[in-house]
C-alpha cells in the first residue's frame, strides 16, 4: 500500500475527528459510523396540494417532497443525517425540540455557519427523548418554511407502546393564490405586525384532507404536527373523547383536554390517543374553530362497516414512558422574564416598540414590529446576536413569560424543554413539559427548566413573521 494514500487516510480521519461531527462530506469518506444514517436533499419541487389532480404547485421539499420525509429514529441511538443543499439561497436544518449539542441546533450565525448552496452539512446527535419532533430550515424560515420545508421527525420509544395503530397528522397551511402557487407577498407589513401569514389552504400530510378510514374499537395513536407559519388550530373531534398523552414530545399524565378542544399553536405537536368507539359505517367530523366565526371541517373519521375490533376499549394504560428530563430546583431557580411587546392596536398603532432598537418602518422590508423586553432582534438566524441573559450550567431557571400584546405567540426554546407551571397565577397540571408555549394575549406564564445544555440557544415566537420581525432572542448556557 502506497504510504502517501495511507497518510492521507488517517490525515482525513483526523481532520474528521478534529471537526468533530460537523465535518463537510467533501473531505472524504465518511468514517464507519455506528448509528442510523439518513440523507436530505433540499429543493425546489412540485406538489399537488388540493388533491392528486388539482394544478402542480411550485415548493421546495425535503427529498421531493412536501412535508419531507418522516424521519424514525430510535431514542438513545445516534444519527447522522446529511443534508445537501440544492436551493440557490442558504439554508440550515433545526431539529425542533430535540435536545441535542449546540453545534446541531441548525442556527445560522449563531450555532453554525449556513449551508451554502451546492453545499453539505452533517448534523449528528444522539436524541435522548421519545415522542414527536419535527424539522424546518432556520433560514429565511418565513419563506423556507412558507414554501414547505417542513418534516416530522418521529423519536420511538424504547419499549413499543400497545396500540393498534400509530398515525401522524402533520398539519401545514398554504397561502395559494387562484393559480394554485404560493402567494408572494412574504413578510408583508399587516402580516408581520398583526397575526402572520395565515393561508387559505390546510393540508395533512401534503395533502387537502379526505376521509380518515378508521374501524371501530381500534385505538390510535395520533400525533398532532401544527407547521404552520401562522395558523393556531383548536381541533375537536367530534362524537370522541380524545386523551392527551403527550406535549411537544413530552409525555404528560394521560388527560382529555378543556372543552375537548386541542389547541395546537405552530410548531406545537400534541400526541392522543383515540378509541374509536363510533358505530360501524359512521362518519364524525374533525373540527377546527380556533378563529371566531371561521370554523371549518378539516377532516372527518369515516367507520367501515366491520364489526368492532373489540367490544370494550383496551384496558392496557395510554400514558407514555417518561423521558429523562432533569427536574428543575424551583428554589434556587434563577428567575428571568421575558417581556413580549410590540404589534398592531387598534387604529393601526404599534404597541410599545415605539424609540427601540432595529425599529424602522412597522414589519416593513425587515423592520420590527415587536420586541423581547425592548429589544428587537429581527432576520433569522445570523452572525452577532447578543445573548440577552446568561445561566449557569446545572442551574435552574425560573422563566416568566409576559405578553403585553394585543395577539397570540407560541413561544418557543430551543435546546431544553421548559416544565410549565402556571398560567396567569392559575397552576398548570398534567406535569406538562413544552418548547412551545402559546402565550394569549396578556397572558402570563411561569416556566421552568435546568440550564443542562451549554451554548447560544435561541428563544423566539414561532409565528414566523413576529420572529422576523423582532420576536426573538438569545440566551446563553456557560
Ligand atoms: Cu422550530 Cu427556532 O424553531
Ligand atoms: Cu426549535
Ligand atoms: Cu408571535
Amino acid at each position: 500500500m502506497n504510504t502517501d494514500f495511507s497518510f492521507a487516510v488517517s490525515r482525513r480521519g483526523f481532520l474528521a475527528a478534529a471537526a468533530g461531527a460537523a465535518v463537510s462530506a467533501s473531505l472524504g469518506p465518511a468514517r464507519a459510523f455506528a448509528g442510523d444514517e439518513r440523507q436530505i436533499k433540499v429543493a425546489p419541487g412540485q406538489a399537488r396540494l388540493a388533491s392528486a389532480s388539482s394544478p402542480a404547485t411550485a415548493v421546495w421539499a425535503y427529498n421531493g417532497t412536501v412535508p419531507g420525509p418522516t424521519l424514525r429514529l430510535r431514542q438513545r441511538q445516534p444519527v447522522r443525517i446529511t443534508v445537501e443543499n440544492g436551493l440557490d439561497e442558504d439554508t440550515t436544518v433545526h431539529w425542533h425540540g430535540i435536545r441535542l449539542p449546540n453545534a446541531m441546533d441548525g442556527v445560522p450565525g449563531l450555532t453554525q455557519k449556513p449551508i451554502k448552496p451546492g453545499a453539505r452539512f452533517v448534523y449528528e446527535f444522539t436524541p435522548p427523548d421519545a415522542g414527536t419532533f419535527w424539522f424546518h430550515p432556520h433560514a429565511n424560515s418565513l419563506v423556507q418554511l412558507g414554501r414547505g420545508l417542513a418534516g416530522a421527525l418521529i423519536i420511538e420509544e424504547a419499549e413499543p407502546v400497545a396500540l393498534d395503530r400509530d398515525l401522524l397528522w402533520l398539519l401545514q397551511d398554504w397561502r395559494l393564490s387562484s393559480d394554485d402557487q404560493i402567494a408572494g407577498g412574504f413578510g408583508s407589513a399587516m402580516d408581520a405586525s398583526m397575526s402572520g401569514r395565515v393561508g387559505n389552504l390546510v393540508t395533512i400530510n401534503g395533502m387537502a384532507p379526505g376521509d380518515q378510514n378508521v374501524s371501530a374499537g381500534e385505538r390510535v395513536r395520533l400525533r398532532l404536527a401544527n407547521a404552520s407559519l401562522a395558523r393556531m388550530m383548536a381541533l375537536r373531534f367530534e362524537g370522541h373523547r380524545p386523551v392527551v398523552v403527550a406535549i411537544d414530545g413530552q409525555p404528560c399524565e394521560p388527560h382529555e383536554p378543556e372543552d375537548g378542544r386541542l389547541v395546537l399553536a405552530p410548531a406545537m405537536r400534541i400526541d392522543i390517543v383515540l378509541d374509536m368507539q363510533g358505530d360501524p359505517g359512521s362518519r364524525h367530523a374533525v373540527i377546527d374553530d380556533f378563529y371566531d366565526g371561521l370554523a371549518y371541517t378539516l377532516t372527518t373519521f369515516a367507520y367501515d362497516k366491520a364489526p368492532p375490533l373489540r367490544a370494550h376499549p383496551l384496558d392496557a394504560p395510554v400514558g407514555l414512558p417518561r423521558n429523562p428530563l432533569p427536574t428543575p430546583d424551583l428554589a434556587s431557580a434563577m428567575r428571568q422574564e421575558i417581556v413580549v411587546q410590540g404589534g398592531m392596536m387598534g387604529g393601526g398603532k404599534l404597541a410599545g416598540v415605539g424609540g427601540m432598537m432595529g425599529m424602522g418602518m412597522p414589519g416593513m422590508s425587515g423592520g420590527a414590529a415587536w420586541a423581547i423586553n425592548g429589544m428587537s432582534m429581527t432576520g433569522d438566524g445570523h452572525v452577532g446576536m447578543a445573548p440577552q441573559f446568561m445561566l449557569k450550567r446545572g442551574a435552574s431557571c425560573h422563566l416568566t413569560m409576559r405578553n403585553e400584546t394585543a395577539w397570540w405567540h407560541p413561544m418557543h426554546i430551543h435546546g431544553f424543554s421548559m416544565l410549565v407551571l402556571s398560567r396567569n397565577g392559575a397552576p398548570v397540571s398534567h406535569r406538562q413539559w413544552q418548547d412551545t408555549v402559546l402565550l394569549a394575549p396578556k397572558d402570563v406564564i411561569e416556566c421552568a427548566f435546568v440550564a443542562d445544555n451549554p451554548g447560544d440557544w435561541m428563544l423566539h415566537c414561532h409565528v414566523a413573521d413576529h420572529q422576523m420581525a423582532g420576536l426573538m432572542t438569545v440566551f446563553r448556557v456557560t
